[in-house]
């Protein structure tokens, strides 16, 4: 086990560093690649542990996973295996995107019913009822989703709550049922959007791309593709938070800074300098005003930001608002944050802060991805020496956020944890 070590305060961050792929376009993808038999390359794939956890649940399933330098080479020929068992459920949900490609190519799927999780309740409720209403008999048994189908139809599905994950597992199906599916409420992220584009390239029939209703011509068979993974939105900004945080300049490349729209908005709000060109961002000066944020589906403000910025909120003096809209219980990290010295009250599912206290380096642990980058952005301007343990959360999403944040001047070391 690793802990970060981190001297804050007194350097600001300073250059250019590159954005990773997208951790939530590539876990679907690689699930994609069961709907068919052949051969996949996807490219710019971080090196990240969910990747690797979702390598290691294909070849359970009986695919060929190679994985070096950025790339994963994923051959499907056959499916051995169509259970995904609670040892990677639990250790990653989104291990639930192998039931639509299961259920879709073989007719059957075995996979562990998720827990609740860091954030809250999490439950897969539209995932499988979008999955009966394509005609998937469902049964919970022992911990374990029992899917079977004899072939999937095509339906209209009307989520009652946008849910990125529920809109990727039904798009998945639909693209091998009979007929045409219409998918409304759905998630349009700019992941969801990266799924649809990789599955036209193995022969689907989508429309609406980019919309909330998405339209599917089912079709009886796909094919192999090749892919090079979208920038990683919450590590650019993550990066970008980590620069504001300091006081610093710093410019992230290689992103897409139209996917950040609202972040980057909220970033000028407090007084940072923005700069947005084709495929990069840069950041500068310095923030002085509270803000009020809401985070929601996007293009609203993205919930795996709201707990960077209220590192980012806590040194700015004032009073600035959060809204979590999106999970029941994604404020795990306020408790760390408040060791530190910052002032935040939580009152259900709103944090005020009232930011401007010197923060002075202490002990921390992390509780999931995005509360660990959390913790890292707030020692950075912290007095003195912070430690973080449990970093294994950050481990999961980002790829050696340490070794980027020292390119960039920070004095950050990961350590051995005992
Ligand atoms: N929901 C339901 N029923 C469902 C599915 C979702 O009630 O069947 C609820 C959830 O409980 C939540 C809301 O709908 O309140 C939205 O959840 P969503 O399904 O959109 O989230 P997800 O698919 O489980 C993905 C990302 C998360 C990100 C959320 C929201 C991946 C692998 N995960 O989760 O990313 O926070 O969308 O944008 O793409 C992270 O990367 O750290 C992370 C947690």
């Amino acid at each position: 086990m690793y802990k970060f070590k981190i001297k804050g305060k007194a350097r600001k961050l300073k250059g250019t560093i590159s954005a990773s792929g997208s951790k939530n376009a590539g876990l679907p993808i690689m699930a994609a690649t069961l709907l068919a038999a052949g051969n996949y390359t996807i490219n710019n794939v971080p090196d990240i542990i969910d990747i690797r956890t979702m390598a290691e649940l294909l070849s359970i399933l009986g695919s060929k996973v190679e994985f070096k330098n950025h790339e994963l080479k994923i051959h499907t020929d056959s499916c051995t295996c169509y259970e995904a068992p609670y040892d990677l459920v639990k250790r990653m949900r989104a291990s639930i995107y192998v039931l639509g490609p299961l259920v879709a190519r073989y007719g059957k799927a075995r996979v562990s019913f998720p827990g609740g999780c860091a954030l809250g309740a999490r439950p897969i409720n539209l995932h499988l009822e979008g999955l009966q209403k394509l005609g998937t008999n469902i049964e919970i048994e022992h911990g374990y989703i029992n899917a079977d189908t004899k072939k999937l139809h095509s339906n209209e599905i009307i989520f009652e709550q946008r849910s990125v994950g529920a809109t990727a597992n039904i798009l998945m199906a639909s693209v091998l049922a009979d007929g045409t599916t219409i998918i409304r409420n759905a998630a349009c992220e700019p992941e969801i959007n990266a799924l649809a584009v990789f599955l036209i390239q193995m022969g689907a029939k989508i429309e609406g791309i980019g919309t909330d209703c998405l339209t599917v011509n089912g079709i009886q068979t796909l094919h192999s593709a090749n892919v090079s993974l979208i920038p990683d939105r919450i590590e650019t900004g993550t990066l970008l938070l980590a620069a504001a945080i300091t006081k610093g300049e710093i410019t992230v490349k290689n992103c897409c800074p139209s996917d950040l729209s609202m972040v980057l908005e909220k970033l000028r709000e407090i007084g940072f300098s923005v700069n947005v060109n084709n495929d990069s961002i840069t950041i500068s000066g310095k923030g002085k005003n509270p803000i009020e944020i809401s985070t929601n589906p996007y293009p609203a403000f993205p919930t795996d930001l709201q707990a960077p910025f209220a590192s980012l909120l806590s040194t700015i003096k004032g009073k600035s608002i959060i809204d979590e809209n999106i999970f029941s219980d994604r404020f795990m990290y306020i408790s760390e944050l408040q060791r530190l010295g910052a002032d935040i009250k939580l009152d259900k599912n709103r944090i005020v802060i009232h930011g401007g206290n010197q923060l002075t380096g202490a002990p921390l642990m992390a509780s999931d991805i995005r509360a660990a980058a959390a913790l890292v952005i707030a020692a950075l301007a912290s007095e003195g020496e912070t430690e973080i343990s449990r970093i294994y959360h950050l481990d999961r999403g980002y790829e050696r956020l340490e070794n980027k944040l020292a390119q960039l001047g920070a004095d950050i070391e990961r350590i051995e944890d005992n």
